[in-house]
C-alpha cells in the first residue's frame, strides 16, 4: 500500500475520507487509492460533482473578497479541507499581508498538509479538531493566539454541514460560535440541498447514493431549512441563493444556478 511521506501514519489508507475525496474531485494530489476509487464512482454516475465543487470554491473565493472589502481581518475557516489553489490565507493576504486566518479539519492529511503549506507564515494557525465542538475550537491555543474576537471575524462553513445532521444539532453549534463573535462579524455558509418543487436527476441521486454508501451520510437542506442555519444573523444582498448566484462574476454563473444548482450559499452579519 502507497503511503507517501506527507501521510500521517495514523490514517486508515483503505477508508475514503470526506477532505481526499473532495480533494480529488478538486484536482488536487492528497489522496490514495481507495478515495480516488470512490470519487471516481461518484463521477461514473454525475460527471458534474466537478462543477459543483468548483462552484462551492468559487464562492469561498467571493466571499472572502467580499469581507476583505467590509474591512474584515480575520478569518475562521471549518471544515477547511486540503489545500489547493486558491485558500483563504492566499487571496486575504494577498489583499493585506496582516490578516489572520486559522484552518480547522478533522482530517489528519488536511491538517498536515496545511501545516506544511504554510511554513512560517506566523499569522496562520492549523488546528485539526471537530468543529461541533465550537467550545473547544474557540478556546484552543491556536485560535486565541491568531485572532482577537473583540473586533469582527469571518466565519466560514464552506461545503461543511451536510456533514452535520439535524441529531448532531447545526443550530446549536453555529450559535456557540455566534455568541462568542463581535458585532460586524459574519458568517459564510454554503452547503448541498435542494428547492422545494426541484426534482433530482437520477444521476445525482445515484452519485448521492454511492457517495453515503462509500465515503459518508450526507443532510441535504432546502432553501428555508438552509435560512434557518442564520439565526442572529441579519442576510446580507443577495440572500439565500444557489451558490453560483451569490454576487456572480459571469453571466455563465446566473445561467449556471438557473439550472437548479444542488446547493446554497449566504452570507450573514452579525449586529
Ligand atoms: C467538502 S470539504 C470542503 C473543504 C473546504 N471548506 C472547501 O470549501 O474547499 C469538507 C471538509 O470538512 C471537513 N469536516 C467534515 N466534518 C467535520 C467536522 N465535524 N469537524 C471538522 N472538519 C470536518 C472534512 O474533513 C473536509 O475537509
Amino acid at each position: 500500500m502507497e503511503r507517501p511521506n506527507w501521510a500521517p501514519g495514523d490514517i486508515d489508507l483503505e477508508r475514503p475520507s470526506v477532505a481526499r475525496v473532495y480533494d480529488y474531485w478538486l484536482g488536487g494530489a492528497h489522496n490514495f487509492a481507495a478515495d480516488r476509487a470512490a470519487a471516481e464512482n461518484a463521477l461514473a454516475a454525475m460527471p458534474e460533482i466537478r462543477n459543483v465543487v468548483l462552484n462551492h470554491r468559487a464562492f469561498l473565493r467571493r466571499a472572502v473578497r467580499y469581507l476583505l472589502d467590509q474591512g474584515v481581518r480575520q478569518f475562521l475557516d471549518l471544515g477547511s479541507g486540503i489545500p489547493t489553489v486558491g485558500n483563504v490565507h492566499e487571496i486575504a493576504q494577498a489583499a493585506d499581508p496582516e490578516v489572520r486566518i486559522v484552518y480547522v479539519d478533522l482530517d489528519p492529511v488536511a491538517v498536515a498538509h496545511s501545516r506544511s503549506l504554510l511554513g512560517d507564515n506566523s499569522r496562520v494557525g492549523v488546528l485539526q479538531a471537530d468543529v461541533r465542538d465550537a467550545l473547544g475550537v474557540l478556546a484552543s491555543p491556536e485560535v486565541t493566539k491568531q485572532l482577537d474576537f473583540d473586533e469582527p471575524v469571518g466565519v466560514l462553513m464552506i461545503a461543511l454541514l451536510h456533514f452535520i445532521s439535524d441529531d448532531e444539532d447545526p443550530w446549536g453549534i453555529i450559535g456557540r460560535y455566534r455568541d462568542r463573535l463581535a458585532s460586524g462579524s459574519y458568517l459564510a455558509i454554503s452547503q448541498a440541498g435542494y428547492d422545494e418543487g426541484d426534482v433530482e436527476s437520477s444521476a445525482y441521486a445515484e452519485a448521492r447514493r454511492i457517495y453515503n454508501r462509500q465515503v459518508t451520510q450526507s443532510t441535504f437542506r432546502n432553501r428555508a431549512e438552509f435560512g434557518e442555519l442564520f439565526d442572529g444573523f441579519a442576510l446580507v444582498e443577495p440572500g439565500v441563493v444557489r451558490v453560483p448566484a451569490w454576487h456572480p462574476e459571469s453571466p455563465a454563473d446566473v445561467e449556471e444556478a438557473g439550472h437548479r444548482f444542488p446547493g446554497f450559499a449566504a452570507l450573514g452579519r452579525k449586529a
